[in-house]
């Protein structure tokens, strides 16, 4: 009996004991049951054993009551004496009972004489001296953030030594919006907290949640004990990336150097670690031309130019960028990027001449159009806003067409192939990029014939010289005219004018060839017959329609010496010359016996004619001027001289192969009243044979004052015009007499020039000067030339000069 011991008991096998003790105790003894509380100071009394057994307390002390046995026998004591029952120590209930939920210590007291046995039940009473304590003081929990609503987790329990309402009684959260705290009882007297999630919980809102949970007992007043609950979310990849902007733009330069940043993307993950990292890439159907122009870092999200940007190619690019994180399961977001290309200058125009005529004839009106361009350039606005212009001095302008970019190129002002046959026109296109570009293009245009000149002769008016005697069927002159046209515009035949109210009397005389201008005569001109005659000769050209022109054609025939001298006194009655003379014989010397008179219709040197005693019976006696032709007496006749006298006088031109003609003068010396009466006669006689004479003496004196006062004329604006040193030079020359001179022609090319002779002998030359334009004379004297220039003018179809020198 009374077997319990501290610890190891089952609460059943405690109970059958108890239940055993208790019949035992009933059946034989009394039992005496004592409540007191546990922890009551030492020696306090329980109660009095003996009086409530009545128990006779003197016999006590004999008799030896005492506690015999007792499960916790040191915690009580019984005074002997009077019999109370006192407490020993202190009385831990939670180490006496542990946790039972009543705590009864049992005593076994035993009285002698006689032996009487009496058992004491006393309970231990429980004090709330605990408070609840968890074995740890905080808690550490990870929960992923993907755990459902209602999720458990067990806490390990608080304990509380004390028993009964002092125990545990409930657990208590602090407030939160995610768990709940349920308790579970586990037998008896022992809860089991278990938290209880409510709500998801969301990392990425609230990484660590914090918890108090608080264990209280039900003791007066309650007691209680607390624990840190930290509960760590764990990452759960439910966060896709996502882009910190709802649309990408950009804007890119073409031609933008590899490397430049376009643009950079960025997207975010809210969930940790791998979950959270991001990455970038291209679309799944991003075109491959955006791989090879663009180039997307995984990590930065900047799209770099990868290749060569060209707008002219593309002009913006819509790129779909994928943003993923790293978890197990990545998330995915995508992004479409806009990129829009800018155009840079970087095209030059192009000029394009859709249509062209290369020749254009030269009678085209001012506005025909020569070439249809147009003009583009592969970039955009300004940049593609092309102009197009032409040097200013050109024949040719551009108008612009309805079209836009179109232009004609029309002729400006009238064309001529004979000043321009070839146009290159010079084509320079500028767009209005900054800084603009330009293309140049050069058309040429050929100017195509147009029979729209006639034929030029190469002088206007013609004048030839042609000598007489010229042998029929020879060509004599050519004439030549050209034509600033082409080919067969160009292609001159020559002719005859025979309307041209031309004298037929000589055109007929001439033929011409029609391809070369060589003009033939057909017969023999005749000086002394025509001097000079006009003709006009027509060149046409072989053009459509034909066009001509004619030239007036001025011929002078020059003289040859093909005439020899005729004589017009003395004549004989057979028309030989030959006249006879009487003469008194006492005339005085350089009496005037006769003169010579002569006629050579040759001109110039060909018509000079000199005389000369060829024959002379006494040389003492006669002389002849070589120039009038006049003889005279040169002495008194005297008895000595003989009464008939022949003379033979020559007369010769000055040509070149000289012709003469002689004339033979008997004289016969009479006596002097006789002789003035035959004189007489013979003087009228004369007068009549001389009538003819004297009309050409008279034209002759007439011409020849005439020609002495043009030269006089001449010489005085010769002098003016010439220097102070040749005028004075002339002037000083004492020979000067004024004798009478005797008048050449000369001609030299197309210039006719008259020198009004001097009494040069027949040896003195007259020389071309070497340009054609000059005589020199030779001046003996001072063995100078004199020159004598005279410029041919057009107007006065020849040049008159009059040259004295005088011996
Ligand atoms: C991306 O956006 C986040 C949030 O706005 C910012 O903190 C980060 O610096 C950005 N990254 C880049 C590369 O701009
Ligand atoms: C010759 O030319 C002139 C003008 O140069 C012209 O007036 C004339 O009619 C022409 N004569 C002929 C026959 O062609
Ligand atoms: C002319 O007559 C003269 C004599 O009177 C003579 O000597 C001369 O020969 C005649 N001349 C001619 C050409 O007959
Ligand atoms: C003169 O005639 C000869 C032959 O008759 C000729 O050789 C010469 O050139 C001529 N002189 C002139 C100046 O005409």
């Amino acid at each position: 009996m009374g077997f319990q011991r501290r610890g190891g008991w089952c609460q059943c096998c405690q109970s059958l004991v108890f239940v055993f003790l208790l019949l035992c105790v009933k059946r034989s003894f009394a039992q005496i049951r004592y409540s007191i509380s546990e922890e009551v100071k030492d020696g306090t009394a329980v109660g009095n054993i003996a009086k409530d057994l009545g128990i006779d307390l003197r016999s006590l002390k004999e008799r030896g009551f005492r506690i015999v046995s007792s499960s916790k026998d040191s915690l009580f004591q019984i005074n002997e004496d009077d019999g109370i029952l006192y407490v020993k120590g202190k009385i831990d209930r939670e180490e006496v009972c542990e946790r039972s939920s009543v705590c009864l210590i049992n005593l076994k007291t035993v009285l002698e004489n006689p032996l009487e046995v009496h058992y004491v039940a006393v309970e231990i009473a429980d004090v709330n001296d605990h408070a609840p304590i968890f074995p740890e003081r905080e808690k550490r929990l990870e929960i992923s953030e993907s755990a459902m609503p209602g999720a458990r987790y067990q806490l390990q329990a608080a304990r509380d030594p004390d028993g009964g309402t002092n125990a545990i009684q409930m657990y208590k959260l602090s407030t939160n919006d995610h768990f709940r705290i349920d308790v579970k009882e586990r037998g008896e007297d022992r809860k089991m907290p278990f938290l209880i999630l409510q709500k998801p919980l969301d990392r990425e809102t609230k990484k660590i949640h914090k918890l108090l949970l608080t264990a209280v007992d039900g003791g007066r007043p309650p007691k209680s004990g607390t624990m840190e609950i930290t509960v760590d979310v764990l990452d759960v990849n439910d966060n896709m990336p996502v882009f910190t902007k709802d649309v990408y733009s950009a804007n890119l330069n073409e031609n933008s150097p590899v490397g430049t940043t376009v643009i950079q993307v960025n997207a975010t993950d809210l969930d940790d670690g791998p979950n959270g990292e991001v990455f970038y890439a291209f679309g799944n159907d991003v075109d491959s031309k955006v791989y090879k122009l663009f180039e997307l870092d995984p990590i930065t999200g900047k799209i770099l130019v990868k290749g060569n940007i060209d707008f002219e190619e593309q002009r913006s690019y819509e790129i779909d960028i994928q943003a993923s994180d790293k978890g197990h399961a990545p998330l995915t977001t995508d992004k479409s990027v806009m990129i829009k290309i800018i155009d840079v200058n970087d095209n030059i125009p192009e000029i394009d001449v859709t249509s062209f005529s290369s020749a254009i004839p030269e009678d085209s009106r001012p506005g025909t159009t020569v070439a249809l361009i147009n003009v583009h350039d592969r970039d955009h606005g300004l940049n593609a806003k092309v102009t197009l212009a032409l040097p200013d001095d050109a024949d040719f302008k551009l108008m612009p067409s309805t079209q836009d970019n179109a232009y004609s190129l029309v002729t400006k002002s009238q064309l001529d192939r004979e000043a321009v046959y070839e146009h290159d026109i010079v084509l320079v296109a500028t767009d209005s990029g900054e800084p603009s570009l330009s293309s140049v293009k050069t058309i040429k245009v050929i100017v195509s014939d147009v029979n729209d000149n006639s034929p030029e002769f190469l002088l206007t008016p013609y004048t030839f010289y042609v000598t007489e005697n010229n042998v029929p069927g020879q060509s004599i002159f050519s004439v030549s005219a050209a034509d600033r046209d082409l080919n067969e515009n160009a292609l001159i035949s020559y002719q005859i004018c025979r309307d041209c109210d031309d004298d037929s009397k000589f055109t007929s005389a001439l033929n011409i060839n029609s391809e070369n201008g060589m003009v033939y005569a057909l017969k023999s001109f005749d000086f002394e017959t025509v001097k000079s005659f006009q003709f006009h000769v027509i060149a046409t050209d072989s053009g459509t329609p034909v066009r001509s022109s004619n030239v007036t054609i001025t011929v002078f025939i020059l003289d040859q010496n093909d005439n020899a001298p005729r004589i017009l006194s003395p004549l004989s009655s057979n028309g030989s010359a030959e006249g006879l003379e009487e003469i008194p014989r006492n005339v005085n010397a350089g009496h005037l016996l006769a003169k010579v008179r002569a006629y050579d219709p040759d001109v110039g040197y060909n018509g000079w004619l000199l005389f000369a005693l060829q024959e002379v019976s006494d040389h003492t006696l006669f002389s002849l001027d070589r120039y009038t032709g006049q003889i005279r007496t040169l002495r008194p006749f005297t008895e000595t001289d003989e009464a008939q006298h022949r003379l033979v006088i020559l007369v010769k031109d000055n040509g070149n192969v000289s012709l003469s003609a002689t004339a033979t003068i008997l004289v016969s010396v009479v006596e002097p009243k006789e002789a003035f009466a035959a004189s007489d006669v013979k003087g009228s006689l004369k007068d009549e044979d001389e009538n003819n004479v004297t009309f050409y003496l008279i034209i002759t004196l007439g011409s020849v004052s005439t020609l002495f006062l043009i030269s006089i004329i001449v010489l005085v604006v010769m002098q003016c015009s010439k220097s102070t040193d040749y005028s004075s030079k002339y002037l000083q020359d004492t020979n000067y007499d004024g004798t009478l001179c005797h008048s050449i022609q000369y001609r030299s090319g197309d210039k006719r020039y008259m020198l009004v002779g001097p009494r040069m002998s027949i040896g003195s030359t007259i020389v071309p000067g070497s340009n054609g334009n000059t005589l020199v004379v030779p001046d003996r004297r001072s063995r100078a030339s004199t020159e004598v220039k005279c410029t041919p003018r057009y107007d006065i179809p020849m040049c008159v000069v009059q040259v004295c020198v005088c011996e």
